[in-house]
């Protein structure tokens, strides 16, 4: 399989009911070389709209994090979600939905072998890192798993209802550069 083949299959994909209810699979984007990879929960209206992940006004905030610490979605990172279709209503994802798409992300992660992973947010952490993360608790830690550096941060949408949280994320940014810094082959 090539990572074109998974893009085909995601695009095709009717493994759970969200197929029923969604206008585009948002399968992810970026470079396909990427070293860091972030990762999501699920698509929001506009993603669903688009096709594309973090589009909406936590997506622009994200850019801001990025572009803060010389990264972006079309030089040097790749972002992807948990979840590649909409929620209706942005309900949470059942179960059933959480078994039929983390196979997707896995396969993005093999093609990738990123060396730094960032979940954005508590239920990407806790879905990839550990169930039991606390994202306000433990954000900006590193674990390392295969030779794979994982951290979380706080998701920008909850930066958006809550702004004096703000400086936490811009911490753990600075921190995830450093670790570039220190693991990255190419220049950011
Ligand atoms: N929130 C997410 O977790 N992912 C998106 O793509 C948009 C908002």
């Amino acid at each position: 399989m090539t990572f074109d083949d998974l893009i085909q299959e995601m695009r095709h994909c009717e493994k759970c009911e969200l197929c029923k209810t969604r206008q585009n699979v948002v399968m992810g984007m970026g470079v396909p070389k990427a070293e860091i990879l972030f990762i999501g929960e699920a698509p929001g209206a506009q993603e669903d709209e688009t096709g594309l992940p973090f589009v909406g006004r936590s997506g622009k905030l994200l850019d801001t994090f990025l572009n803060d610490i010389g990264l972006s979605r079309t030089k040097n990172i790749y972002i992807a979600n948990i979840i590649k279709c909409r929620p209706p209503q942005n309900r949470d994802p059942l179960p059933a939905e959480w078994d039929a798409c983390l196979p997707y992300l896995r396969t993005q992660f093999k093609f990738l072998r990123p060396k730094i992973v960032v979940c954005l947010g508590r239920i990407a952490a806790q879905r990839i890192m550990r169930p039991d993360f606390s994202v306000m608790k433990e954000h900006g830690t590193w674990t390392v798993k295969n030779g794979t550096y994982f951290t979380a941060t706080l998701h920008p949408a909850a930066l958006l209802r809550n702004p004096n949280n703000t400086p936490l994320a811009l911490q753990d940014f600075r921190a995830i550069q450093e670790k570039i810094n220190e693991l990255c082959d190419h220049t950011y």
